[in-house]
């Protein structure tokens, strides 16, 4: 049995469509069936139930401003550090194997080849950079699992989303049974507050990741028994957010209903105060474990070929 943690959420529900099809016995936690968040909630449930395997689709997306209130940090914390660090200790005690939802976010730009030396470029929103990307998009590389997060709290530049989620790496690495999967801005043909092709346009180059494609590669390296450890999960190929935006505007905030938006509420409220990052994550490491996405381009063009032809999202 596997039990996935968050399965009510945009991840969650993708996770738990894969199970289904893939014909695994799941049990899908919700917080409000049980607080899966409460250590001693969790410890008995996974000591009676035994999972071979626990998936953590859960946390909280929200603006990620560093001026929230108080209660918002509290919020971020608890579904994003602390509820990691609850599931590691539980998986350590019951020596259960698990895999966590990251965010490619913990990273700030690229790394740049310009006359002839390699540097980081952390701002990939800037005009010059967007140019070479358009002429030399071979100069461009991202970030890969053995480079340092750097939008974290411990640099000057962040949001409290990345920060929240670069500590979680920081409980789980080196734990031996843990997975930790990154993915980029992640977009697939549903219609959810956390789907990056419903969400106000952004400039900026960045890493995208299908979702669906995501799940299926977090769960094949489980069933493959790739090495534990971290992964960018991402489609190859980076993409210019603006020219994004040009592709789906007329799909966005609009087309979604209403009842998507409550829980990215406080996002759309904030979401022009936020100090947002955008990044490339090299996927090398999940092709040489034999798991590599199809490329962005093809993922991109599917998806929405399909959203357009979803009768209840078409726009006129
Ligand atoms: N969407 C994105 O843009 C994005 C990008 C990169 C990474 N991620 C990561 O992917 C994971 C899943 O995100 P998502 O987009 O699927 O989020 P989501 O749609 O908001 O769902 C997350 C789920 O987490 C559970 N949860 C547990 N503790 C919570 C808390 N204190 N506050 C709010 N929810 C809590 C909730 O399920 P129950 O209440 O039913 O238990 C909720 O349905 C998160 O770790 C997130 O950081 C998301």
């Amino acid at each position: 049995m596997i039990l996935l943690l968050g399965a009510s959420g945009y991840f969650g529900r993708a996770f738990g469509a894969e199970l289904r099809w893939r014909g695994y016995d799941f049990i899908p936690l919700s917080r409000r069936a049980l607080d899966y968040t409460r250590f001693e909630v969790l410890f008995d449930f996974v000591r009676r139930r035994r999972p071979e395997f626990i998936i953590n689709a859960a946390g909280w997306n929200g603006s990620g401003n560093t001026d929230l209130a108080a209660a918002a940090r509290a919020e971020y914390l608890a579904a994003n550090v602390i509820l990691p660090q609850t599931i590691a200790r539980v998986a350590l005690m019951t020596n259960t194997a698990w895999g966590h939802v990251s965010a490619g976010a913990i990273y700030a730009g690229a790394k740049v080849i310009a006359d002839g030396r390699i540097r980081i470029e952390r701002d990939l929103s800037r005009l010059e950079l967007r140019e070479l990307f358009a002429a030399r998009p071979e100069c461009f590389f991202g970030f890969t699992e053995w480079d340092a997060p750097n939008f974290t709290f411990r640099d000057a530049a962040h949001n409290f989303f990345s920060g929240t989620k670069a500590l979680a790496e920081e409980v789980i690495r080196g734990q031996t049974r843990a997975y930790v999967w990154r993915p980029g801005i992640p977009f697939d043909d549903r219609p959810e507050a956390g789907n990056a092709l419903a969400q106000p346009p952004a400039a900026g180059i960045a890493s995208l990741t299908h979702v669906g494609d995501f799940v299926r590669a977090c769960l094949n390296l489980w069933e493959r028994q790739a090495a534990a450890g971290t992964y960018n999960i991402v489609n190859p190929g980076a993409v210019v957010l603006e020219e994004l935006a040009g592709r789906c505007g007329r799909m966005a905030a609009p087309v979604v209903p209403a009842a998507c938006w409550n829980r990215g509420a406080e996002f759309y409220h904030c979401a022009g105060k936020a100090v947002r990052s955008h990044s490339l994550l090299d996927a090398a490491k999940l092709r040489a474990a034999g798991g590599e996405l199809r490329p962005v381009a093809e993922a991109l063009a599917e998806t929405l070929e399909r959203w357009r032809g979803t009768p209840a999202l078409a726009v006129a």
